[in-house]
């Protein structure tokens, strides 16, 4: 018969008795060379052994196995030497998602900054949303194909959940590059900083959930500061300010339809954002040539360039790059994190997109409106408090 035993320096008190089982596995314990440190457990006057907390019989396995047939932990001790790896895998996972993080923020507003010049230069907002999914296409069908990135094993059944999804994430996106088209990439963020809001009142009015009531105070501050920074925002433009609103409201409704269709999938992150990419760009296409259409592509792309220069087409192409990258990252670390933890971070990202662009666009803000941006800022972290 082999066992382990795991033993702490902490000191509490394990009792070990003369009975049979406890004298067999003493027996046990001695004759294994592999038990470390060996205790001189025969000796009678050590039979009372001062270990960290009581023992536990923590595995048992079938005899004949190299595996342990007992393992003997005492509570603390089982902690002590497990510890030093769990707080070594707890750092590595934390330093990860710090890294995920990072470049998610960072991608965001590299994307946001692009873009919002493509759109100053080319005001086309439904082209622009759309070949920013159609490179994220691109990118992942290559990344497939020459198996950089392992090809999603998906069902009619998948893309059917995904389908409710993908209308919401391409609403969602045509309504923010909408509204960035408008005004300036700082209000439009403001303003989605608000999307917790729309998150408890989707769920409380369609779907019937109830709060605790902490989580309808926090909105008072989201909502204040929000309407605050609107209404002292200098470059205020209706469809810009209701492009941002309906892009809350459309992801809100994403996030609901991911969690739904994503129950019991095996989809990574990674893919589950391609896929979502593809469908979205099916999906938006049409609507796009419909609404904006080629001549007028067409002919805004050639003043563009005249005005512009050819860096006009890197700007095009970064825009397209960073929006899939920082999607696919910001997917990669919702697959680490919680839904809540997610939320903490994209306000997060909103602070750093919201400084950035003011810096870079030499944004006109005044102190109200940047208390009212503040405000609803911070309410969004009380609320992801509240929630917690
Ligand atoms: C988009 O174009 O999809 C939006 O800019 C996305 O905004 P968000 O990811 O910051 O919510």
């Amino acid at each position: 018969m082999s066992f382990s035993f795991k033993q702490s320096g902490l000191a509490t008190c394990m009792n070990v008795t003369n009975s049979g089982f406890h004298k067999r596995l003493i027996s046990t314990i001695c004759s294994r060379s592999s038990f470390s440190p060996c205790l001189n457990l025969q000796n009678p006057e050590r039979r009372n052994l001062s270990v960290s907390k009581p023992l536990h019989i923590s595995s048992i396995e079938k005899i004949n196995e190299k595996k342990p047939v007992f393992e003997c932990k005492a509570y603390e001790a089982d902690k002590s030497q497990p510890i030093e790896v769990e707080v070594k895998s707890e750092a590595a996972k934390r330093l990860k998602i710090g890294i995920y993080f990072a470049t998610w923020w960072a991608l965001n507003v590299v994307f946001n900054i692009y873009n919002k010049k493509v759109l100053n230069a080319y005001p086309y907002p439904w082209l622009t949303s759309t070949l920013s999914l159609a490179c994220g296409s691109l990118m992942m069908l290559i990344s497939w194909a020459t198996r950089i990135a392992e090809t999603p094993k998906t069902d009619f059944e998948f893309w059917k959940t995904l389908f409710p999804v993908a209308v919401a994430h391409t609403i969602g996106h045509v309504a923010a590059t909408v509204s960035m088209s408008k005004v300036a990439v700082s209000f439009t963020h403001i303003i989605k900083s608000g999307e917790p809001a729309f998150s408890v009142l989707v769920s409380r009015f369609l779907l019937g959930e109830t709060f605790p009531p902490s989580v309808y105070l926090s909105l008072v501050p989201i909502i204040g500061g929000c309407a605050l920074a609107a209404v002292t925002e200098l470059n205020f433009n209706m469809t810009g300010f209701m492009g941002a609103m309906i892009s809350n409201f459309a992801f809100v409704l994403r996030n609901i339809f991911s969690k739904k269709g994503m129950k019991g999938k095996s989809v990574s992150g990674m893919n589950y954002y391609a896929c979502l990419s593809l469908l979205s760009l099916l999906i938006l296409t049409p609507f796009a040539v419909a609404v904006e259409g080629p001549q007028m592509w067409a002919a805004g792309w050639q003043k563009a360039l005249s005005e512009i220069g050819p860096q006009f087409i890197w700007w095009v192409a970064a825009q397209s790059i960073f929006y899939h990258l920082y999607n696919q990252v910001s997917y990669m670390s919702l697959d680490e994190i919680s839904p809540l933890t997610f939320s903490v971070g994209n306000t997060m990202k909103r602070i750093s997109v919201i400084v950035s662009s003011i810096i870079i666009f030499h944004t006109p803000v005044q102190p109200i409106n940047a208390l009212g941006a503040a405000i609803a800022i911070l309410g969004t972290f009380l609320y992801s408090q509240a929630k917690a």
